[in-house]
C-alpha cells in the first residue's frame, strides 16, 4: 500500500510513519518540501535500525498535494484548526479512491482544562471526520487513532497494548482498515463504533485523558476496554 502521512513531519505523522515502514510505502507530507524529504530520511533510518530486514517498505518525503494524489491511503495528521483551509485548498489533489484515516481531534483549552471543540474547524461542525467526509465528498473516511500517544507509537519498542475504536460509513474499508491498524502493531485492537455520526464520541475520548493527565500527572495514557 502507498500511505501518505500529510502533515507527517509532526508528532504523530512520525511514529505512523516508522510503523508502517515495515510494510508499506510511506509517503510523508508537509508543506515544504524540502522539510519533508529531511524528516522522511531520518524517520527511515530510525525504522531500518529497528526493524532490520524485516523493513520491507520506505519512507520519502513530498509537498503535501504530490503525496495526496497518488496515495492509496490518506492520514490527516494536521491540527484540527488548520484542517479546513488545508483541504480546502488540497481536496482537487486528493485521489479520489483514496481511503482517509483522520486522527484529528479538535481541542480548545480553557483555564487548565481542555474542551471538545468541533468549531475550531467550522461554525456548525459536529465532528473533525464528518466534516473531513463533507469537504472531499467521500464516503470512504474512518475516524481513528485518537486515543494512541504520539511518544509511545514513535517507539517502535514499544508494546502498543490499546483499543482502536474507528467509526465509519463504508463498511468495506474496514478489512483493509484492521489489516492496516494490525500492521502498525499486532497488539493494538479495532472496535466499531458504528457510522460518523458518532464520530465525535471517538474524538472526544482523547479529552478525557488529557484531563486525567493534567489532574492526575500521569502521562501518555491510552484507553483499553474490559469484559
Ligand atoms: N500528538 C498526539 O499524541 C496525537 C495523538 C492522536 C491524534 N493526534 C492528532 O493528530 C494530528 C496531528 O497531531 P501532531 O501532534 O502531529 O500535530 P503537530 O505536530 O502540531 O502538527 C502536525 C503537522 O501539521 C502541519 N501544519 C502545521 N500548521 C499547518 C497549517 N497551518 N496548514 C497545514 N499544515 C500545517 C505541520 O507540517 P508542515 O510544517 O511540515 O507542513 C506539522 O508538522 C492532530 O489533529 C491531533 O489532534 C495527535
Amino acid at each position: 500500500m502507498r500511505i501518505s502521512i500529510l502533515g507527517g513531519t509532526g508528532e504523530f505523522g512520525e511514529g505512523l510513519a516508522i510503523r508502517w515502514s515495515r510494510a508499506h510505502e510511506v509517503i510523508i507530507g508537509s508543506r515544504f518540501k524540502e522539510k519533508a524529504e529531511k524528516e522522511a530520511k531520518e524517520y527511515a533510518i530510525k525504522a531500518a535500525s529497528a526493524y532490520l530486514e524485516d523493513m520491507k517498505g520506505n519512507i520519502i518525503g513530498m509537498e503535501n498535494s504530490q503525496a495526496a494524489s497518488i496515495a492509496d491511503v490518506i492520514v490527516l495528521t494536521i491540527p484540527a484548526q488548520y484542517l479546513y483551509n488545508f483541504l480546502e485548498t488540497l481536496k482537487d489533489k486528493i485521489n479520489k479512491d483514496a481511503m482517509i484515516i483522520s486522527p484529528v481531534v479538535p481541542i480548545t483549552k480553557k483555564d487548565l482544562k481542555f474542551f471538545y471543540d468541533p468549531a475550531i474547524i467550522k461554525q456548525g461542525a459536529t465532528s473533525a471526520a464528518e466534516e473531513i467526509a463533507k469537504i472531499l465528498q467521500t464516503d470512504k473516511v474512518i475516524a481513528a487513532l485518537h486515543t494512541i500517544p504520539a511518544k509511545k507509537i514513535a517507539d517502535p519498542y514499544h508494546r502498543l497494548n490499546y483499543d482502536v475504536p474507528f467509526c465509519t460509513d463504508n463498511k468495506n474499508i474496514i478489512d483493509q482498515f484492521v489489516k492496516l491498524i494490525k500492521d502498525l502493531s499486532i497488539h493494538l485492537n479495532p472496535l466499531y463504533v458504528g457510522g460518523l455520526d458518532l464520530a465525535s464520541l471517538v474524538e472526544s475520548l482523547t479529552l478525557t485523558i488529557l484531563n486525567i493527565s493534567i489532574n492526575s500527572k500521569i502521562w501518555n495514557l491510552s484507553i483499553k476496554f474490559v469484559e
